[in-house]
């Protein structure tokens, strides 16, 4: 969603913010628009790409000082106006915003009453006209004022002509982040924009904002007390921002999965014991056999893995488990448990309805732990304790590598809660023996994608699909239908295999192919079973299965994959489907990796 890039220093700041918001267009969004402070506050701003700003970027754009933006619209169509930067109607201070202002209807009636004219329909621009009406003495005492009127989520930055040496930020429900470089300074919202300058950033918090000069930055919370906030180095390789000699990200980060798996796993296993170390757990043994019921909370993909996780813990630990959708959760006013582990599932760590339903559990005195792959993002910092993912960077919107690392991050989870209670330590030893062959059957999946791409070619042809699982694999579907409309546009829907029959067969005809996840466990009969109904209806198919199972004979395009341990099988069943997925879209010419509409993190609910 929107981005934010701030820069202050001895370079000139239009180019770098420019690259800056270059690195942040993976988050979706539908315009663009910086402001620079040289010999006067200069701002230009447009619907559309970032290269359509940069192409029309006039040549005075000079100054050291600027802020840069990219919105995806909440408030008003994408169109030049409501682009941001915002400037008050003196065009002496220009704003940058991301998140929602909630109060922004009664702030625009008040400010019009006062006889302010507002051009825009965004809720942000009331935040330029509050600033700029403040008579405090201070930029910091301004926009300090300004914040405390407004009611709402954001990652601010503000510049003022008047206050030609600093950029003031603040935090409240959106990120934003400074990099300290050599007597300049960066702000993002996103690490990716200014890691390519400096690994050494400091995170705001919550509630606090910070004045950014061209050689540091002082911290404070909104009362203007002062608190302390010290820049650390952050451990990433700028390289891993890079598509390199890939067409594009998604691409890379498919192909990444086994090096990611093999980092999630490193240093967790214990072969002695057949069990996992989680020691961000942050709960000793008595307290891990008192859970009593696990709940997951994601959005998207991350419910789907969610679910995957649920059917692990409930197989290996044998405690009650299930997912939820996290932006469903606090709406219905949850019953919350002391005895229930909540679960945290998100890549970015900013998904708001995830980050919400998390300080709700809280609020209630629930314990909630994180999978999250983004450290020192906003859900890690909210939860008692967590496993990190340790996936990388992941830019495509279509979550791949992330959701392989959540869906081996619950299985350790599954294995440790499991060998504080029933789980022997022969099947421990079991699970640690397959898990440690998994990254090298996802590379033999990955290394199949030639046949996969023949089969997407074909399925790309398909107005309409199903994907269809049941018990294991009906997440698998969920999770296979949810990648190839996300990025093929395609009406993909996923449904159990076992419902077919309670409707949706109507719909099976030669023109609806259908995509069957069919495990070797003890539905694999019952399943092929069904295949032969949609068969008999001349659907066409997609078996995505194991070697040696039998389909009876039935006509498809088979997709064999590695077998696992059976509780783990769903990861490799759901590499294929990332496949088909991004080589229909391939074959269909869509930007793979800012598919339309849709955003990385959804920071607004
Ligand atoms: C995945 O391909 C999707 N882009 C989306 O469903 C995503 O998984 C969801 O928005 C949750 O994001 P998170 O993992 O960053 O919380």
């Amino acid at each position: 969603m929107c981005g934010i890039v701030g820069y202050i220093g001895t370079q000139q700041a239009a180019p770098l913010l420019l690259e800056g918001l270059t690195r942040l267009e993976h988050r979706g969004y539908d315009s663009a628009g910086v402001a620079v402070l040289g010999s006067g506050l200069r701002v230009a701003k447009k619907a559309g790409r970032v290269r359509d700003l940069s192409a029309d970027l006039p040549k005075r754009f000079g100054g050291k000082i600027g802020i840069g933006h990219t919105r995806w619209a909440t408030h008003g169509p994408a169109n030049d106006v409501n682009a941001h930067p915002h400037v008050d109607a003196k065009g002496d201070v220009a704003v940058v915003h991301n998140g929602i202002i909630d109060n922004a209807a009664a702030l625009r009636e008040q400010l019009t009453d006062e006889g302010v004219e507002l051009v825009s329909d965004t809720d942000t621009e009331v935040l330029a006209h509050l600033v700029a009406r403040s008579t405090a003495e201070t930029l910091e005492e301004r926009v300090a004022e300004a914040l405390a009127a407004i009611e709402g989520t954001y990652g601010v930055a503000v510049l003022h002509a008047d206050f030609p040496d600093r950029i003031v930020v603040a935090r409240n429900g959106s990120p934003l982040i400074i990099g300290v470089g050599d007597k300049e300074m960066h702000v993002a919202s996103d690490l990716g924009a200014l890691v390519r300058y400096t690994t050494t950033v400091a995170h705001l918090d919550d509630g606090e904002m910070a004045t950014v000069t061209a050689t540091g930055f002082t911290t404070y919370r909104q009362d203007l007390t002062r608190v302390q906030r010290t820049a650390t180095q952050v451990d990433v390789d700028p390289a891993s921002y890079d598509a390199g000699e890939h067409e594009s990200f998604m691409r890379k980060e498919m192909l990444e999965q086994p090096a990611a798996a093999e980092r999630v796993l490193r240093g967790r296993l214990d072969e002695r014991f057949g069990t996992a170390h989680l020691g961000g757990l942050n709960m000793d043994a008595r307290e891990t056999r008192e859970i009593r019921r696990v709940k997951i909370l994601g959005c998207g993909s991350a419910y789907y893995v969610g679910q995957m996780g649920a059917s692990l813990v409930e197989e290996l630990a044998r405690i009650p488990a299930d997912a939820e959708a996290a932006s469903e959760f606090r709406y219905r006013n949850p019953i919350i448990e002391h005895d229930t582990l909540y679960v945290a599932v998100s890549q970015s760590g900013e998904t708001i309805d995830t980050l919400l339903a998390v300080q709700e559990i809280r609020r209630k005195g629930g314990r909630v732990i994180g999978l999250v792959n983004v450290v020192g993002s906003a859900i890690a910092r909210e939860c008692d304790g967590g496993i990190y993912l340790h996936a990388g960077p992941e830019v495509a919107v279509a979550s791949t590598k992330a959701l392989t690392n959540m869906f081996l991050g619950f299985a350790l989870l599954a294995l440790q809660l499991g060998r504080v209670r029933d789980l022997s330590i022969s099947e421990g030893k079991r699970l640690i023996d397959a898990l440690t062959a998994i990254p090298a059957q996802l590379q033999e999946v990955l290394d199949g994608e030639d046949r996969l791409a023949e089969i997407a070619t074909g399925l790309a042809q398909a107005e309409s699909l199903f994907f269809v699982g049941r018990v294991r694999g009906f997440p698998v579907a969920r999770e296979g239908a949810q990648k190839f409309k996300e990025i093929s546009y395609r009406h993909a829907e996923a449904y159990q295999t076992s419902e077919l029959k309670h409707g949706p067969l109507a719909l099976i005809s030669p023109e609806v192919p259908t995509v069957a996840v069919v495990p070797d466990d003890e539905l694999t009969e019952r399943n092929v079973g069904a295949l032969h109904e949609i068969a008999a209806r001349r659907g066409p198919l997609v078996v995505v299965t194991h070697p040696d199972v039998d389909l009876r004979g039935l006509d498809v395009q088979r997709i064999d994959v590695p077998r696992s341990a059976r509780e783990l099988d769903p990861i490799l069943l759901t590499i294929p489907l990332q496949l088909l997925a991004f080589h229909a879209a391939q074959v269909l010419g869509h930007d793979i990796d800012k598919p339309r509409n849709l955003a990385k993190s959804v920071t607004v609910e």
